[in-house]
């Protein structure tokens, strides 16, 4: 735990310039610094640093935050890391909170437990390396083609084929047992202490820092179980990790994308071959913690399941994930009845990297995968498919991609938008017309909206004016959240470091990028009469609420008294009556 203020001392002490330019070559330009972005590939500066804001944005990608908010993305770090990082830049020192007993405990439990897998770890592959009782794994690994190097980069390892050869080893370096028996490395009955594993091929799981957490063991011959896995335990949380990301890292960084494999040997196999960038589940389906570490460390993933029943249910249900956690996510397929492994062996790397650019949008493999299981050659099974798409097309959230999506389903379908809407029922409006709208003011930019934001932000009077008059009618969308925000964090006091604070107040995506882009572009608006800039707002404002309200009743005539739609249109039109009498008392 470090207390706040040393966070305030940190950013009080370092400069954004000072921190972006290790990384960036920087350029001055106007208020702002400019140069080439480091996190998507361009040949014209769009990526903006304003030192006075202490703050960061691309207009090309919209990657933005302040000075943490680069390093944490930068490095991959989380935010404890890289404050500890600045910290050291800026010469403060961090002590961390004093440990209760129980916290020391378990911190002591935790090098304990390392120290065991470290053993554990060390005497398989030892095992390999060069002990007799290992012989059968080394003949494995040759009629697998795996070369020694490949071995020693996973650390791969031998349990030998015998009952207690861990356990004699374990004992020997002092270590308690009941210990160990927590990690599933070793097990006990009445007769005593024996190993778990025996006769296998042992694979170390690694965290993202390297260490090792658990083991997988695979048999060496067609008997089942073909693994064993360690069990949860304080170290190791199958859910929560993904077997590679250490390795693959450095390439994940230069790649900023992820592939995703369901197999140790798919890893394996990728990895020999020279594509880095690849993790895999251990045992488990992918969950959306897993889909939230690699959003952490990448902005596209790549799913590479195996082509038969269950891959392709797993490949759809991390799609799911992804479009939760708005990331892209694509779908390398293989040959039918290919895994990266045998199809690695077979053909050339090259071969493969053709498929990763072939790869398509998940979600159009989903529409695809369900068209071939329900052939829509009737108005039954049209229906039946659309009431398959309905919920995960409604977790599509970025209205353009929407957009594409129901006129491609729609053309496989053969119906109209209009049809296809009905169908998908109240969500023609809450889903696209109305949020779809508000979303697509939010994405080209909402120049009224946009500048008494900027007022906001910039003048404590329009702040107070706002809180007088109430805000409900001049902001939708992502732009009210943040202007709520905005009126919550910004006081007349300590407006700068409240200031510089803002982004990490801002917990969803949009609107941290509507912010960082507002906070470096707002130059022209220092040093005007803010109450006229704000009553122009107020005024253009009105001219659309009037606009809308017309349209509303163009479109009220159009449809059926009694359908939801209409009632929904109705509450609109109310709201923005309100709003315009707000405005015009
Ligand atoms: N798995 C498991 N326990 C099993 C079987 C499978 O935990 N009894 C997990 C492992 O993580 C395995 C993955 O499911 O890597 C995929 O299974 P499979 O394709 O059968 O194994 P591979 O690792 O591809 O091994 P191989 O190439 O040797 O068949
Ligand atoms: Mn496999």
């Amino acid at each position: 735990m470090i207390p706040e203020e040393k966070v305030r001392e940190v950013a009080e002490r370092i400069s954004i310039v000072d921190v972006v330019s290790d990384y960036v070559q920087l350029r001055r330009s106007g208020a702002n610094f400019q140069g080439l972005c480091p996190f998507h590939a361009e040949k014209t500066p769009s990526f903006n640093v304003n030192p006075a804001r202490e703050i960061f944005h691309c207009f090309g990608c919209g990657a933005g935050g302040n000075a943490f908010s680069f390093i944490m993305r930068i490095e991959g770090l989380s935010f404890p890391e890289s404050l500890k990082l600045m910290a050291r830049k800026a010469g403060v020192e961090i002590e961390e909170r004093q440990l209760t007993p129980i916290e020391k405990q378990a911190q002591s439990d935790r090098q304990t437990f390392q120290r065991i897998n470290e053993l554990a770890s060390d005497f398989y592959r030892e095992t390999l390396r060069v002990r007799p009782d290992g012989a059968a794994v080394r003949s494995y690994l040759a009629n697998r083609a795996i070369a020694d190097e490949i071995a020693e980069a996973y650390k791969l390892g031998a349990a030998p084929d015998r009952g207690d050869a861990l356990v004699q080893h374990l004992k020997a370096a002092g270590i308690d047992l009941e210990l160990a028996l927590k990690l599933g490395v070793v097990r006990k009955s009445e007769r005593g202490w024996y190993d778990q594993f025996r006769n296998r091929l042992m694979i170390p799981i690694r965290d993202a820092k390297g260490v090792t957490i658990a083991f997988a063991g695979r048999v060496l011959d067609s008997s089942l179980p073909k693994y064993i896995n360690s069990p949860e335990s304080p170290l190791y949380h199958k859910s929560a990790v993904l077997f590679g990301l250490d390795m693959a890292l450095p390439s994940i960084r230069t790649e900023n994308a992820v592939i995703i494999v369901e197999g140790y040997f798919d890893h394996l196999a990728l990895f020999r071959a020279g594509v880095r960038n690849v993790v895999a589940t251990c045992g488990t389906a992918l969950t959306s913690t897993h889909a939230g570490l690699i959003k952490r460390h990448a902005e596209k993933a790549y799913l590479l399941f195996d082509s038969d029943n269950a891959g392709q249910k797993a490949t759809i249900r991390s799609m799911e994930l992804f479009l939760e956690q708005r990331l892209p996510a694509y779908v390398i397929t293989l040959p039918a009845g290919d895994d990266p492994d045998t199809y690695l062996a077979a053909n050339p790397v090259e071969a493969f990297a053709d498929r990763r650019e072939k790869a398509r949008p998940a979600f159009e493999y989903f529409v695809r995968s369900l068209l071939a299981e329900t052939p829509a050659d009737s108005v039954d099974s049209k229906v039946r498919v659309i009431d398959e798409l309905q919920p995960r097309f409604k977790k599509i959230t970025d209205p353009v991609e929407r957009d594409l999506y129901e006129k491609e389903i729609c053309r496989l379908l053969d119906i109209t938008v209009h049809s296809f809407r009905k169908r998908m029922g109240g969500m023609s409006l809450s889903g696209r017309d109305l949020t779809g709208r508000q979303n697509q003011a939010v994405r080209t930019g909402d120049q009224t909206q946009e500048t008494l934001l900027k007022l906001l932000i910039n003048y404590p009077e329009a702040r107070d004016e706002v809180r007088r008059t109430g805000i409900d009618g001049l902001f939708e969308g992502e732009y009210l959240e943040l202007a709520r925000l905005v009126l919550d964090r910004l006081h007349d006091d300590d407006t700068v470091h409240a200031l510089h604070q803002l982004p990490d107040n801002a917990a969803e995506p949009g609107v941290k990028m509507l912010l960082s882009r507002l906070l470096v572009s707002d130059a022209h608006i220092a040093d005007i009469d803010w109450r006229i800039a704000f009553d122009n707002c107020l005024r253009s404002r009105e001219k659309r609420a009037i606009v809308s309200i017309r349209d509303i009743a163009a479109q009220l005539a159009r449809l059926e008294p009694d359908s939801p739609e209409y009632s929904a249109l109705l509450q609109e039109a109310d709201a923005l009556r309100t709003r315009k009498a707000k405005i015009q008392p």
